[in-house]
């Protein structure tokens, strides 16, 4: 199958199981684990987990097949990045242009996103050393969180040398780096294939743990309870907006959708091979790993020593506090909590490495492709990239740099990307043709129901939500009043933030740039579309 598969820089997957474990290593990260408990406990748990399916069946979902088919369809023509995949479809000189966002959006992510990942290795360290051992307290963590990123608050104690968090970074983006030298099979694959069941053994031992834990003195909740926070549905809050907003930028998220990275994987698949039944159960993947696991760990944990309330409001403290500190305060009182804190931030690892490799993708395939340049100088140079600006949160996390990037890049920008896949899958290059396009070498037929959602209700949906976003949340931080993480507006961080928003601009701009001249340079007819990849066998 994936084997023999067309394809972009002439590679392809090994084995469908390799395949399946990158799509879903690629889907399973943080965002499962971290992002998830936090976003259903800050926003109403049963009533998020309603707005949340809904989503899942409306968004996720129908977004999974587009991408997966967009993708595999630029692969056809040795397109593994959106400017090629909209140029392919939309034969108009404007697609590969708007498709700059798809080089700009993955790229921005994987910095910042690599840099949180590096404190899970510093922490699964700091967990087999016990060198957080004796913060007991949810307070206590938090100022041990805040002395790690070098943040800690006037007056606070500092257990950590300055450049601890710069050396876990470093690190961090080495290992990335050199997996994504090794290219598709020789590294992404592997690594899916030993980290995948890492996390899923690790995360099983600490679902069990977690559901085992006894009631606290003076709490008396149980892990049950904080179960039924989760699950029991509840409707009292359906009719809040930010509820129906937090759940669908959680799908997304979690998903991988609109990033770019499902569709640069599914470039390195071939006509016979199939895209329906091999999306779906990466969505399935995730799903598990999200609800059932992800949904098993820190909510219960933290409500069975902090009560549902308690825990509710560590959720709405900040992004980290439930995996950063929550956690390790449970740890300590448990038998052998340094391991489970191993286990804890092992899991946090892999999920979350085998999501960033994936961010690089796209532009590497466009660097490639265009350019005819080496996998391995791609691959260092662009680590070069990530390094410089990866310093910049390191060293500015507390001026929100981080989540100015998340929000425009990381919830932002993946509607935007989202929008512009539906609208020119579904429409430009019509239902009719999507529809097949989907179905080339399929095992099983998309229910037919979802032609009709995926052409009128996703894209009205993703209309929707953009239009609200861009009216509650997107003006209102654009113009300072108030911030993308959440916190009071410090008008001393303006011009970090602003920095930061430049950056992104200025990517922007070198991708257009760059896209013109790799349209020059192979004498691309926006007309007429691309050849055929020769390997496909057939004529152009
Ligand atoms: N889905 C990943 C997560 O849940 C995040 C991610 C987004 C990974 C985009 C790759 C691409 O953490």
């Amino acid at each position: 199958m994936a084997s023999n598969g067309g394809g972009s820089s002439n590679e392809a997957w090994g084995s469908r199981i390799g395949l399946i474990l990158a799509m879903a290593g690629n889907a399973v990260g943080l965002g499962n684990f971290l992002r998830f408990p936090r976003q259903a406990a800050a926003n109403g748990g049963g009533s998020f987990m309603i707005t949340y399916f809904i989503a899942l069946l409306l968004l996720g979902i129908p977004l999974m097949w587009i991408e997966w088919g967009i993708g595999r369809h630029g692969g056809q023509y040795r397109k593994g990045h959106i400017p090629g995949m909209f140029a392919a479809i939309w034969k108009h000189p404007a697609a590969k242009y708007v498709g700059a966002v798809g080089l700009v959006v993955p790229l921005v992510v994987m910095i910042y996103y690599t840099y949180i990942e590096s404190w899970t290795a510093a922490f699964a360290w700091f967990s087999l050393t016990k060198d957080y051992w004796g913060h007991t307290t949810q307070e206590g963590m938090i100022a041990y969180l805040q002395s790690f990123q070098s943040i800690p608050a006037e007056g606070a104690p500092v257990y950590h040398h300055e450049y601890t968090p710069y050396a876990f970074f470093i690190g961090t983006l080495f290992i990335n780096i050199f997996v994504l030298s090794k290219g598709i099979s020789g590294g992404i694959e592997k690594l899916a294939k030993i980290g995948m069941p890492i996390l899923f053994v690790f995360a099983i031992i600490l679902a069990g743990v977690v559901l085992f834990l006894p009631a606290q003195p003076g709490i008396g909740a149980t892990p049950w309870q904080g179960l039924e926070f989760i699950y029991k549905p509840d409707y009292s809050r359906l009719g809040e907006p930010g509820v129906w907003l937090a759940s669908a930028g959680q799908i997304f998220f979690t998903l991988s959708v609109g990033m770019c990275t499902l569709t640069a994987y599914a470039s390195y698949l071939s006509k016979k091979d199939d895209i329906t039944l091999n999306g779906i159960a990466t969505a399935a993947t995730n799903e598990t790993a999200e609800v059932v696991l992800g949904g098993t760990i820190a909510i219960p944990a933290a409500v069975t020593f902090f009560g549902v309330t308690g825990a509710m409001a560590i959720a709405q403290s900040g992004s980290f506090n439930l995996g950063f500190a929550t956690m390790p305060v449970v740890f300590q009182q448990l038998p052998f909590g340094n391991l489970l804190g191993v286990a804890w931030f092992g899991l946090l690892f892999f999920a979350g490495i085998t999501s960033s490799v994936a961010m690089l993708t796209p532009i590497t395939a466009f660097f490639r492709e265009e350019f005819g340049f080496k996998r391995e100088s791609v691959a260092w140079s662009l680590g070069a990239l990530c390094l410089v600006f990866g310093l910049m949160h390191v060293h500015w996390l507390q001026h929100g740099v981080l989540d100015e990037w998340d929000y425009w890049a990381g919830t932002f920008g993946l509607v935007v990307v989202a929008v512009l896949e539906v609208i020119i899958f579904m429409w430009i290059f019509t239902p009719a043709k999507a529809w097949e396009s989907m179905h080339q070498g399929a095992d099983i037929r998309i229910p037919q129901i979802f032609k009709f959602i995926m052409t009128y209700v996703t894209p009205i949906y993703l209309l929707f939500i953009l239009g609200w976003w861009g009216w509650v949340d997107a003006l209102p931080i654009l113009l300072n009043e108030k911030t993308a993480g959440g916190g009071p507006v410090n008008p001393a961080d303006t011009p970090y933030i602003t920095l930061a928003r430049a950056i992104i601009v200025l990517f922007a701009i070198v991708a257009v740039v760059l896209i013109k001249m790799a349209w020059v340079r192979n004498k691309y007819d926006d007309r007429k579309g691309f050849a055929l990849a020769d390997h496909t066998g057939e004529a152009a």
